[in-house]
């Protein structure tokens, strides 16, 4: 029994180990039935969500589980009962496994100091995204059959992205070359991201890499302060045809169309893999129940 707080917490080989069941549970190589038979799972999400919140919920309960999802609306949290005696208060009702979003950076590991229940964190704040990023790496496995030494390069709002955070610890587990292009605002401090090449151009961001990632410019968090307009951002960092290159195209979602990237990837563009790592989603998460709950 374990928590997944963290990209950083895995070794290679957990994450080829998530990777290969997930692809055998795709394939049909491995049954997923009944292996969370008799399990209870919490969903409690502070966050917003429709990708990360269904498909967990969808892996849960196509492996057998009982999934409840706390509404906040609904919940004591309305009445100002906190976050942290929320989650020990489910905890005394003895559940198998939360799935926590939180806007705070941080939430979910400091949660999991005070409960022995596993904790699976579904996006902290700016923080971490471990299960996108390995659903991500199962995506570009699938393209390239490989986890090593992908070249890859992630576009945008990089300062606010969990995703991109998660993805710099994967990248130095498999010695991946990773860049990122987006403007000043949105960068991260050099020492920060000692060793991450920074673009200087949408092109030379897309030349020679295997996967370019798109993010989201996160308006909730006011990153259009970043930036003079949306219209401005998609005229220096948006996608075009016209730049794309061999990269196969990928974005966590959800997508602002026609500011990340156009309307002509969203709709089955044969380089866009959008949809696919959705897809690929549910079976990680069903890998991510298996490591942190068997
Ligand atoms: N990728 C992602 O986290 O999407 P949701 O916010 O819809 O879960």
């Amino acid at each position: 029994m374990r928590h997944l707080i963290s990209v950083r917490d895995l070794t290679k080989e957990d994450v080829k180990g998530i990777v290969q069941n997930a692809l055998d549970f795709k394939s049909g190589k491995k049954s997923f039935e009944g292996i969370l038979k008799n399990k209870t799972v919490i969903s409690i999400f502070f966050e917003n969500s429709t990708r990360t919140r269904t498909s967990f919920e969808m892996a849960a309960k196509r492996m057998g589980a009982e999934v409840i999802n706390i509404d906040y609306n609904q919940s004591s949290l309305k009445k100002g009962e906190t976050d942290y005696d929320t989650i020990i208060n489910l905890s005394a009702m003895h559940p198998d496994a939360f799935v926590i979003r939180h806007h705070e950076s941080g939430y979910p590991k400091f949660l999991a100091e005070f409960t022995s229940i596993p904790i699976i964190n579904a996006g902290d704040g700016t923080n971490e995204h471990p299960s996108q990023a390995l659903l991500d790496t199962l995506t570009m496995y699938e393209i390239k059959r490989a986890l090593e030494n992908l070249k890859i390069c992630i576009i945008g709002d990089i300062i606010n992205s969990r995703v991109a955070k998660s993805h710099m610890w994967m990248a130095k587990l498999f010695n991946w070359e990773l860049s990122f292009y987006g403007p000043t605002t949105m960068l991260p401090k050099k020492d920060w991201i000692k060793g991450i090449k920074i673009e200087k151009s949408i092109d030379k961001a897309l030349k020679g890499k295997d996967f370019v990632m798109l993010l989201r410019i996160q308006l909730e968090r006011k990153s259009g302060q970043n930036i003079p307009s949306l219209k401005e951002y998609n005229r220096f960092f948006g996608l075009k045809k016209s730049n794309l290159a061999n990269a196969f195209i990928m974005h966590p979602g959800p997508v602002n169309r026609n500011v990340e990237l156009g309307s002509w990837v969203m709709d089955n563009h044969s380089k866009g893999l959008i949809t696919k790592q959705v897809e690929n989603g549910v079976y990680t998460r069903m890998a991510i129940f298996e490591f942190c709950l068997s």
